[in-house]
């Protein structure tokens, strides 16, 4: 078995006497998709909060390829390969679609402010901001400002972001909520690619359990903020338990 690219040990998290995410152990290797599923506020988004750094744990441990970032703020989690699609606040508004996306990528290079290197540099940046423009499907928005686009199109340019930041871990949060049904599949087909790369490790919160046993390669059930369940999809899709008690589906919903 190959290291972890990411790891919960007993990841805990209370707000006030309300236990959100409970004692949660659990590793992710690269080359797999993980789907996290459970009923609302279950604590899967918090969950995701612990591991990017949003929130600090009460207690328990996350590790990055063996290494603890339990103590790191997020910026530096993202450094150590940690990505995630935050809806909708990481985009500047103001800025337009390219710039969004030229942004991400000069602080993946650690080019920051440096006008120098930043000057050079250009037409480079440029090019491979249009190269993830195309992978996104939004290369005739270029020049829209973020804050004009719609619902959409703001959650295509939200995952165009996290594409340009490259990182080890993928961390989708309900990628498609809001989306038409002509945009869900740029999403969709977005993840499939990268789950290609063999090196990268995604997880995935998703309610759409068509999509959940087309994509993962195990489910993860939290309930009341504890691992409820955990195992290859078909075998925890078609657990009776976790059916009724956790995916509110009956059970001939699921004979397909
Ligand atoms: N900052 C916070 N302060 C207090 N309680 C919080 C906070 N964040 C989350 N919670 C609570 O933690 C629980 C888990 O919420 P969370 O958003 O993680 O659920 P979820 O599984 O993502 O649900 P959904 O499927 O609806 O997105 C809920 O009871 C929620 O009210
Ligand atoms: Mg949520």
């Amino acid at each position: 078995m190959t290291q972890p690219a990411l790891e919960t040990r007993d990841l805990t998290i209370r707000f006030g006497g309300h236990v959100a995410v409970d004692s949660v152990s659990c590793a992710f290797h690269p080359g797999t998709l993980t789907a996290i599923v459970g009923p609302n506020g279950a604590g899967k988004t918090t969950y995701f909060n612990l591991i990017s750094g949003q929130l600090r744990a009460s207690a328990g441990r996350v590790f990055v390829y063996g290494d603890d970032v339990t103590a790191l703020p997020a910026p530096g989690r993202t450094r150590r390969g940690l990505g995630r699609a935050f809806q909708l606040t990481n985009l500047f508004p103001n800025l337009t679609v390219l710039e969004n996306v030229r942004l991400a990528i000069q602080a993946r290079r650690g080019l920051g402010l440096n006008l120098w290197s930043v000057w050079s540099s250009h037409r480079e940046l440029i090019g491979e901001a249009e190269a993830v423009l195309e992978r996104i499907a939004l290369t005739a928005k270029r020049d829209a400002l973020a804050s004009s686009l719609p619902h959409g199109d703001q959650r295509k340019l939200e995952v165009g972001i996290l594409l340009a930041i490259e990182p080890e871990v993928f961390m989708f949060d309900e990628p498609t909520a809001g989306m038409s049904v002509d945009e869900v599949p740029v999403i969709l087909d977005l993840i499939r690619e990268i789950k290609r790369d063999r090196s990268k490790t995604i997880l995935l919160v998703e309610h759409k359990m068509d999509v959940v046993r087309e994509l993962s390669d195990r489910i993860i059930v939290l309930h009341n903020g504890r691992l409820a369940a955990d195992g290859p999809p078909a075998e925890v899709i078609a657990s009776p338990v976790v059916q009724q008690a956790y995916l509110g589906i009956e059970p001939a919903e699921v004979s397909r």
